[in-house]
């Protein structure tokens, strides 16, 4: 099948590396001629596993060219993805201007029985606005539909090619047939639905799995103040099948491109129309208060932190990413910043990132966790990188000051950490 992918973010570059994979002739569309420009010389613009491989190896066999041009795009596209950003915008909603510009783009070169695929994330009613945009610019018959996306970062390709389900919403038996065969290849579910049923379930997903984390870390807060082990009781409360292990794990709060921002796009929404979504307010307020909470019981343990030494492990807003969107460690930096401390900062890919977006931020970047130790007098793990959580607390005692390890991840063992002679501190444990 001839497609393309409009917006070449996470989303856009996964589903059209995907797609040229199974066979497709696949052409990527972005506005930023930099970014086009690194992808047609067989670069990543973001480190993705696998990802690179996978381009370069469908660009080598002409099934993959990506373009500045809607022109060269749009004309030859049976389907076509938008799948561009919808950030926050001062009022918490989803800004829709970079889906509503692409219609507008897209719309003159649309030819007879295009499908046009909305993937990005956007409330619900959002495709009848595209369809005014697109009818004002074509005479052609085309189908709109919804088919909304749920990779996490960091494990991209495998929840694209194996996803629990595929959500198919269209209104249109022939739109729902032409996506029906591409994503043949794929595994998981099938669930056909309408266009608003299909927005509606991307933004109900992302809520509740950030209500699971949330409820996580209020669960760990009562943990702290009766002294019981949260992972013992999550562990607990997860073996319950019609509740689930995943996405229960405490820690200091969700970030990330998708959580912080759906949150408070749905409670934007619904606001809109006047319903009241308490569980889900409930849980983004639970988030925006977490670091603090964390930052709270440091200082119960170091008291004021002004001139304190403090090394953080951790600057992306989970592991295996270099993703530093709404980063929870750099939230609790900027707290300790706030409080006159002194940062110093290590992470395996994320330091680049912070340093350009940053640049204001006083860290003092370490290339190793090490280096970090040994000009600390306590450590925050931040982040839960996979090297952080079998941290050699042998090298740690021989080459540092630390006595304090606050673990805002959760991720090591107490009982080992306190065997080694440093006080562990974690949250709800
Ligand atoms: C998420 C969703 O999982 C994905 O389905 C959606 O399409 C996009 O948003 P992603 O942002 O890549 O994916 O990250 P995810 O792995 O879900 O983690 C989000 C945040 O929650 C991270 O900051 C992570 O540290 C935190 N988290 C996750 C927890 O604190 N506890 C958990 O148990 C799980």
């Amino acid at each position: 099948m001839k497609v393309a992918v409009i917006g070449t973010g996470y989303v856009g570059l996964v589903t059209a590396a995907i797609l040229a994979d199974f066979g497709n002739q696949v052409v990527g569309v972005d506005i930023d001629e930099e970014k086009i420009k690194t992808l047609q010389k067989g670069q990543t613009p973001f480190y993705e596993p696998g990802l690179s491989d996978l381009l370069l190896r469908n660009q080598g066999a002409r099934r993959l060219i990506f373009t500045i041009d809607y022109s060269q795009a749009i004309p030859p596209a049976e389907v076509i993805f938008i799948c561009v950003g919808t950030p926050s915008n001062e009022r918490g909603e989803a800004d829709l201007n970079y889906v509503f510009s692409a219609a507008k783009s897209l719309a003159p070169f649309l030819t007879e029985k295009a499908v046009v695929v909305i993937k990005s994330t956007v409330p619900p009613g959002t495709h009848l606005e595209v369809k005014k945009i697109i009818d004002k610019l074509t005479e052609v018959k085309y189908y709109l539909a919804s088919v909304p996306e749920f990779l996490r970062e960091g494990s991209a390709l495998e929840d694209t090619l194996r996803p629990d389900r595929v959500i198919i919403g269209t209104d249109n038996k022939y739109a729902q047939k032409v996506l029906l065969d591409l994503h043949r290849p794929i595994n998981g579910k099938r669930i056909l639905t309408d266009v608003v049923s299909a927005q509606l379930i991307k933004y109900a997903a992302n809520s509740f799995l950030a209500s699971k984390i949330s409820y996580a870390n209020e669960i760990a807060r009562l943990c702290d103040v009766y002294g019981a082990d949260v992972m013992q009781v999550m562990e607990g409360v997860g073996e319950d099948k019609r509740i689930g292990k995943a996405f229960l794990h405490p820690g200091i709060g969700y970030g990330g491109s998708c959580f912080p921002k759906d949150v408070k796009a749905i409670l934007a929404f619904a606001k809109k129309k006047e319903v009241e979504l308490a569980v889900i307010a409930g849980a983004h307020r639970t988030n925006t208060t977490q670091v603090n909470y964390f930052i709270e019981k440091i200082k119960k343990h170091l008291g004021n932190l002004q001139n304190k030494k403090i090394g953080v492990l951790g600057l992306a807003f989970k592991g295996n990413t270099d993703d530093i969107r709404q980063s929870r460690a750099l939230v609790l930096i900027k707290k300790l910043l706030e409080e006159k401390a002194e940062v110093y900062a290590y992470d395996p890919l994320a330091a680049t990132s912070v340093k350009k977006f940053f640049p204001e931020l006083r860290i003092n970047y370490a290339s190793n966790w090490q280096q970090v130790a040994k000009q600390a007098e306590a450590l925050i793990i931040a982040t839960e990188w996979n090297e952080f959580k079998e941290l050699d607390l042998e090298e740690l005692k021989r080459i540092s000051q630390v006595k304090y390890i606050f673990d805002g991840r959760n991720i090591l063992n107490p009982a080992k950490v306190k065997l080694a002679g440093f006080h562990y501190v974690g949250l709800g444990r």
